[in-house]
């Protein structure tokens, strides 16, 4: 019953429509009726500014490690990636929002946070390297998502220090979100293959 409860209130934690109150309530913007019309990280950087950008991606990251948290509650003998992976689905199916969310980046990576910090400051790196050679946060969500996937096969036997056993759960899971988040990003895999892909203006990018 608790465990239940929990996985509720996991969900109901990735269901909070962070851009989307957010441009509501402090630039009255329904941020869906712009840029990409994402709610996420980078099309409130994109629509709102910096500040409004950095307040989502905290909001959605924390939204993640806080959900994925609830495991650690005393008594409560689940995985944390299971309420980790409720928030995901809250994200992207906010019942606070139509059930119209993210493309479930920034609250996979709050689910990584609470689960293992290490290895989300290891992913948090492979995602920022990736975005300085890019300058598209869609392209380098996604490669990011397949060498973090990688990662949780491979580091078990190279560098054991981050991730000293296989973990197969988090695998599984790691499959699961990438294609999710594949799946999530078509209409920017399309926008990718004709060229039109947006790409950041906030310091990084080489290319106008
Ligand atoms: O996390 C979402 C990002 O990868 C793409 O967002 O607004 O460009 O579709 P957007």
């Amino acid at each position: 019953m608790k465990t239940i409860v929990l996985i509720i209130i996991a969900y109901l934690l990735g269901s909070i429509p962070s851009g989307f109150w957010i441009g509501k309530a402090f630039y009255k913007k329904d941020i869906r009726q712009f840029g990409s019309g994402n709610t996420g990280t980078t099309n409130t950087f994109r629509v709102l500014g910096v500040k409004a950008g950095f307040a989502v991606f905290l909001a959605d990251l924390l939204k993640g490690t806080l959900a994925t948290s609830l495991a650690y509650l005393p008594n409560i003998e689940v995985n944390p990636l299971w309420f980790g992976l409720c928030a995901i689905l809250g994200h992207v199916f906010p019942i606070f929002a139509k059930f119209k969310g993210g493309k479930a980046v920034a609250t996979s990576a709050g689910m990584l946070l609470g689960y293992h910090p290490l290895f989300f400051f290891y992913s948090l790196a492979i995602f920022l390297i990736l975005l300085y050679i890019t300058s598209m946060v869609s392209l380098s969500s996604m490669i990011a998502a397949v060498i973090i996937t990688l990662s949780t096969f491979i580091l078990p036997f190279i560098l054991p220090a981050l991730l000293p056993e296989q973990d197969w759960l988090l695998s599984c899971i790691a499959v699961i979100v990438t294609v999710f988040i594949f799946y999530l990003h078509r209409q920017n895999i399309q926008r990718l293959r004709q060229g039109t892909e947006s790409r950041i203006s906030f310091g990084l990018n080489k290319k106008p």
